[in-house]
Parts: C-alpha cells; sequence; structure tokens
C-alpha cells in the first residue's frame, strides 16, 4: 500500500456517486476506485445478515484491488457497524457522518428531521448522536423506502417519485422540521424536488462534504495523500449504461473509466 493506491468507495448502488462527486472536490489528486451492487441495491430494506454478507463480499473485491482506504458511501453500511467490516484490515475506513454537530449548529426550533432508508432509520443512531449532544432536540426519522428505487431506475421525472417526495415532505412539515439531513447517500439525485416541496424555510443537509473531509484527514494522518494525477474508476455488478447516464448527472465523467465487476458466484 502507498500513495498511489486507490480509494476504495461503496455503495450498494448509485447513492454513493453522490459522495463521490464531493471525495473528488476534496481530494482532486487521489486514484478512487467505485464499486456499487447495483444488481443487488437497494439494501436499506433487507436483514442485517444479508447485507454484511453483500458488504463482506465488496470489501474482499477492494483488498484484491489494494486500496489504501475505504469510504463507506453508504449510510445503510455505516449503520452495520465499521467494527464488522474492520476486521483485521490495514486500511482505513471511513463510513458516512451522522451531521449531529452540523444539525444542531443549523436548526432555529431544534426540531430535526433525519430520512433515510428502513434499515437506516430504525438503527435510531442519528437521533441518539444528536441528543446525546443536546437532549431538548427533537429528532424526526422518516423511512423513505420507494426513493431508491426509483433513483436507481432514473425516474426522475415520473409522477411516482413526485408522489413519494411530497408524502415524506408532508410527514415531515407535519412535525414543524426546520432542518433535515439526507442520510441516504441516494437522495442528494431528488435534492431539488425535495427542497421543493419542503419549502425554501426547511435546510436540506448533505452529510458527504463532512465525510469527505475526514476522509481527507485521515489519509493526511498516516501520509498517504497522493500528489496526483489522479483518476476515477467505476465499477458496478450490472447496468453500466445506466451508472455512466447517473453518474454524468453528478460530475464530469470524461475521463472515468467504467467497469461491470462480478463480486459473488
Ligand atoms: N445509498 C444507501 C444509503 O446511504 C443505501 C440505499 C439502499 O440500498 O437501500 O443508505
Amino acid at each position: 500500500m502507498n500513495k498511489k493506491s486507490p480509494i476504495g468507495v461503496i455503495d450498494s448502488g448509485v447513492g454513493g456517486l453522490t459522495v463521490l462527486k464531493c471525495l473528488l472536490q476534496h481530494l482532486p489528486n487521489e486514484n478512487f476506485l467505485y464499486l456499487g451492487d447495483t444488481l443487488r441495491a437497494p439494501y436499506g430494506s433487507r436483514p442485517r445478515e444479508e447485507i454484511q454478507s453483500f458488504v463482506d463480499e465488496m470489501i474482499d473485491w477492494l483488498v484484491g484491488q489494494g486500496v489504501k482506504q475505504v469510504v463507506v458511501a453508504c449510510n445503510t453500511i455505516t449503520m452495520l457497524g465499521l467494527e464488522n467490516i474492520k476486521k483485521d484490515y490495514h486500511f482505513d475506513i471511513v463510513g458516512m457522518s451522522k451531521g449531529e454537530h452540523l444539525l444542531l449548529k443549523t436548526t432555529q426550533n431544534k426540531k430535526i428531521g433525519v430520512i433515510a432508508t428502513e434499515f437506516t432509520i430504525k438503527s435510531e443512531a442519528h437521533k441518539k448522536a444528536v441528543l446525546d449532544v443536546d437532549p431538548s432536540a427533537e429528532v424526526i426519522g422518516v423511512p423513505c423506502p420507494k426513493f431508491v428505487p426509483l433513483i436507481e431506475g432514473e425516474q426522475f421525472s415520473s409522477q411516482e417519485l413526485k408522489d413519494a417526495v411530497d408524502e415524506y415532505a408532508a410527514v415531515l412539515k407535519e412535525h414543524d422540521v426546520d432542518t433535515v439531513i439526507m442520510s441516504c447517500t441516494h437522495f442528494p439525485f431528488v435534492r431539488s424536488l425535495l427542497q421543493a416541496s419542503l419549502g425554501e424555510s426547511v435546510t436540506l443537509i448533505d452529510p458527504a462534504d463532512e465525510t469527505s473531509e475526514l476522509a481527507k484527514m485521515h489519509l493526511e494522518g498516516v501520509g498517504l495523500l497522493n500528489d496526483g494525477p489522479g483518476s476515477v474508476t467505476i465499477c458496478c455488478t450490472t447496468g453500466l449504461e445506466r451508472v455512466q447516464r447517473l453518474a454524468a448527472r453528478e460530475f464530469n465523467i470524461e475521463k472515468c473509466v467504467f467497469k461491470v465487476v462480478k463480486l459473488a458466484d
């Protein structure tokens, strides 16, 4: 492992591309190796054991590629517990930030919404993190299981997506939240629809920025920051063209290499 070794970035599908966009801004000189398990997404409504076995396969694959760090660009996998992923690997693993300090800095009325997969909401990890810092805050978790399949399926202009956005936004508005964290990395793909439905008075927070800063800090700490030139390879387990189109919504893909890889037999 050395400075030139890639940074692995994993997600159940295309959601992690919204984090990769942010990582590229913070770490433009790095070699990134993205792996999205598009064949088996969504993960967020699956049982823990199943998600864990898929994640083990992804990590084994990245180990074979000689990564120097893994960014878990998926809240659901992060909620599994990074200690379950770490095993005895020598590289560093960074999970999605829960954003509690930023949320508490932003909110005026201390009513905070968390939107995420069913798995992430059930974990109550965000609620606990916020309440640990400020027990007087109110945290409303809203599972949004309709979003990931619609985003993976590129249904951005569908009535189904608009209805789902309005349905979830209505629950948040009922609770009078003024700050909402998108704790699923797929959701920034529908950020503008969410913002329109919630109204401009609600601040939407994407924890990708804080996560990217953390990834950079860790690499600096171990002296493994690369000095360029950087590269981006995006791997998926199915749907290469769809992944290309979705990546192009987030960043310039001109120099990206796209590949389909096989994880399980
Ligand atoms: N993008 C993922 C997350 O941040 C998971 C979506 C899914 O596969 O359900 O939780």
